[in-house]
């Protein structure tokens, strides 16, 4: 019983983890959590120590930094050896069908790609040069976004739908969030590749589980362990009873079961937040609007046509365009310097 307990507990402080470092990445929430976190700490933690915590916080939160680059690639490749070196093997063994385990490479391969090409592209700074050409780009709206307001740290005036990064310094365009894990901004250039980053990172995630889980399920069928019995530590005999079939794989495979409560947890926070960024996708939304969460943006849902409590004059509003346009601006985003340049 109490390796179950020790199991939960392993399980339970992965989800933790993930979580705490989720909602520090979100530079805005971390304020508050930090703030609330210091409080409780400051009767315990000496000052130094905690001075210390701070400038770290600020270090990996608040500047530019390749720390969780490393972070993420350290992980994606403990995971990918233990698939390679250990399951893998046994899955060949096992006669799983060779596609089937292949597939999280493929995944691998669009999954760096797109996160080398979300870390390397310009998201859509504003500078001297583009200032005006982005000022066409989004009408203002007047409710979040004003005309003619500048941005105090570049002195350009800010386009609608565009945000100052406080970590990177500048103005982007159509900003959607500052991501820690690719250390860069989410704009509007780069959107569709983070889109795709997001999506192959779930399905990989997921791929190994389902890989891993199929693969101890089959064990345990094949060699009808749960119709074996075992003796306690009084002697008694038991039949083979789940909790004990658990202890009895971790035991006999400890890398692959760990890997599997990680990717288990992993594979629910990803896919929950992928749901997330593909929702505000689909209604033209940024995370920067959505957090602002004005009332008046609710409109922008493409359901809103069926949708019994939505009031009648939602229908005329300009900015909706429907699923496909949506999407669309999101995978082809205007790049007013050519289009300008073309009209003149
Ligand atoms: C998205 O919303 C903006 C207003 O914020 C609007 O200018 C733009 O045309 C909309 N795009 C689509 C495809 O609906
Ligand atoms: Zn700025
Ligand atoms: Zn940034």
């Amino acid at each position: 019983m109490d390796f179950l307990v020790l199991f939960l507990f392993y399980l339970a402080s992965v989800l933790m983890g993930l979580v705490l470092i989720c909602i520090c990445s979100k530079t805005h929430c971390s304020k508050g959590l930090v703030k609330g976190g210091a409080q409780i700490f400051s009767y315990i933690i000496p000052e130094c120590l905690q001075r210390a915590m701070h400038r770290l916080l600020h270090y990996l939160f608040h500047t530019r930094n390749h720390s969780f680059i490393v972070l993420h690639l350290v992980l994606q490749g403990m995971v990918y050896t233990e698939y390679t070196w250990e399951l893998f093997g046994y899955c060949q063994e096992l006669e799983f069908s060779l596609y089937y385990l292949l597939l999280p490479y493929l995944l691998l391969i669009v999954n760096l790609f797109s996160f080398i090409l979300t870390c390397v592209t310009n998201p859509g700074i504003i500078t001297k040069a583009n200032e005006l050409l982005f000022l066409h780009v989004y009408e203002f709206d007047e409710v979040m976004f004003l005309k003619n307001v500048r941005c105090s740290t570049c002195d350009l005036r800010k386009p609608a739908r565009s945000k100052h990064c406080s970590v990177c310094n500048w103005c982007v365009h159509r900003f959607d969030h500052h991501c820690v894990w690719v250390n860069n901004c989410i704009g509007a250039w780069n959107i569709r590749y983070f889109l795709i980053y997001l999506l192959t990172l779930t399905a990989s995630a997921a791929t190994v589980a389902i890989v891993s889980t199929a693969f101890l399920v089959h064990l345990v069928v094949m060699s009808d362990l749960y119709q074996e019995t075992y003796i306690d530590d009084f002697g008694r005999l038991h039949i083979m009873d789940t909790v004990f079939l658990i202890q009895y794989l971790f035991l006999t495979f400890p890398r692959i079961v760990f890997m599997l409560g990680f990717v288990v947890v992993l594979s629910f926070l990803l896919g929950g937040y992928l749901c997330f960024a593909v929702y505000l996708a689909a209604t033209n939304q940024t995370t920067n609007e959505w957090h602002r969460g004005d009332r008046a943006w609710c409109w922008r849902c493409p359901l809103v046509a069926w949708c019994p409590s939505a009031e009648p004059q939602i229908h005329q509003n300009i900015h909706s365009h429907g699923l496909w346009s949506n999407l669309q601006e999101i995978f082809l985003p205007a790049f007013p310097y050519h289009e300008r340049k073309k009209q003149e």
